[in-house]
């Protein structure tokens, strides 16, 4: 059994998430729980694959072969009933790189991309920073869960001649596990409206009891043919900084387009840590991997009874999958300023505000909840001291 309750240090290892809050203008000892990794080891089986590999101590260019695409095959058919073949995969060094390779690939300058915010933030700036015209089709937030206005969404896509959409399933920050049937009405816009759809399903792997996910592009040959599939075991398994992901396009005319992009920028071999992290985890890393979503459950349960009693001004959205927990914190009254500056300068504590996941984003603020539960209670004790002395 691992130990989730572990501290691992992880200030002075050049973290992002420990190591930049003064460089980013935000007090020295914030509590950081904002950017998507954990602070739990990853499996040992990793650590064993890479100290393997560095005892070999050769680090040339290298490639992946026949056993590290059966390992993604099998992981993907038994947990999702997806049956991927060899042709359909691209390796990129992440998903937003990805994201952004299928937008500069099947679209053009000017073109309209869809997104759903309040969403992952990288997904507006990959449409902007490519001058793409950024379209957004608000969740419609009511009684607690979020849905999707479909109505808005096709009305969207006709008004804006829309070319891409980017989905983003489990959902980040708003915690949907999309149904099968949300997917298949979105994909059937998709299809009669000529949409490509880039589906990001990083968070796949963290479902709450209760929920499954469904693979977009498994739903009917129909959308396959227009997706693009984003994986990666990077946010499983905590290895975000070995940039490793497995991009699915089994669209032929797409798929060349993607890796002639792809090639255009110079990119070609993956590093060779992240792929032999990558097989290692898929391989052996499923025990370990039910265990976290056990202890990321009690973490829930901690989270949600902690504020109803302590801060019931500051509501949960129940989540149905990912580590993150979005926090609706309008009925404290504050604006987006004054909501960072308490979460910052008097809760010390570094989350991401709401306002950075765009429309819809106002009053809520993020919290990654992938740590030691001790870190968690310090974190909670924190924010609700902030909000009963505001
Ligand atoms: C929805 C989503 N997509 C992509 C990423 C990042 O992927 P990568 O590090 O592979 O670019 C994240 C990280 O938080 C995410 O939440």
């Amino acid at each position: 059994m691992t130990n989730f309750d572990e501290i691992i240090e992880r200030r002075n290892t050049d973290s992002l998430k420990y190591d930049f809050a003064a460089r980013r203008g935000l007090p020295e000892d914030v509590l950081p729980l904002w950017v998507a990794d954990m602070d739990f080891r990853t499996p040992p089986c990793v650590i064993e694959a890479l100290v393997e590999k560095s005892r070999h101590g050769i680090f040339g260019y290298s490639e992946s072969r026949e056993d590290y695409f059966a390992v993604l095959k099998s992981w993907f058919s038994r947990r999702f009933g997806w049956k991927v073949q060899p042709e359909w995969l691209i390796k990129t060094p992440g998903v937003v790189y990805a994201i952004c390779m299928a937008i500069r690939a099947l679209t053009s300058e000017g073109d309209a991309v869809l997104i759903q915010q309040p969403v992952y933030y990288p997904f507006e700036s990959s449409v902007i920073n490519n001058d793409r015209e950024l379209v957004v089709n608000e969740l419609a937030y009511e009684n607690g869960r979020y849905h999707i206005d479909f109505e808005d969404f096709e009305r969207k896509i006709t008004q804006h001649r829309v070319k891409m959409f980017i989905l983003c399933s489990p959902h980040n920050p708003v915690g949907r596990v999309w149904t099968k049937e949300e997917l298949t009405r979105m994909g059937d816009i998709c299809v009669k409206h000529g949409v490509i759809v880039v589906a990001d399903e990083i968070h796949a792997d963290f479902v709450y009891p209760g929920y499954s996910h469904t693979v977009f592009a498994n739903i009917k040959p129909e959308f396959a043919d227009i997706t693009v599939t984003c994986t990666a075991p990077t946010k499983t398994f905590n290895l975000a900084g070995l940039q490793i992901s497995n991009i699915f396009v089994s669209n032929q005319r797409m798929r060349k387009r993607i890796k002639q992009e792809i090639s255009r920028t110079g990119y070609s071999q993956l590093n060779v840590m992240g792929m032999v992290a990558c097989k290692a985890a898929y391989a052996q890393g499923e025990e370990w991997l039910e265990e976290l979503k056990a202890y990321l459950q009690g973490n829930l349960d901690f989270v949600r009874s902690f504020v109803s009693e302590r801060m019931p001004e500051i509501r949960l959205v129940e989540p149905e999958g990912t580590y993150l927990i979005w926090l609706d914190c309008r009925a404290l009254g504050l604006n987006d300023k004054a909501l960072d500056d308490l979460v910052i300068q008097r809760a010390k504590l570094w989350l991401d505000g709401g306002h950075m996941f765009g429309q819809g984003g106002s009053g809520f603020q993020r919290l990654n909840i992938a740590c030691p539960r001790s870190l968690l209670e310090q974190a909670m004790e924190r924010l609700a001291a902030a909000v009963a002395n505001r």
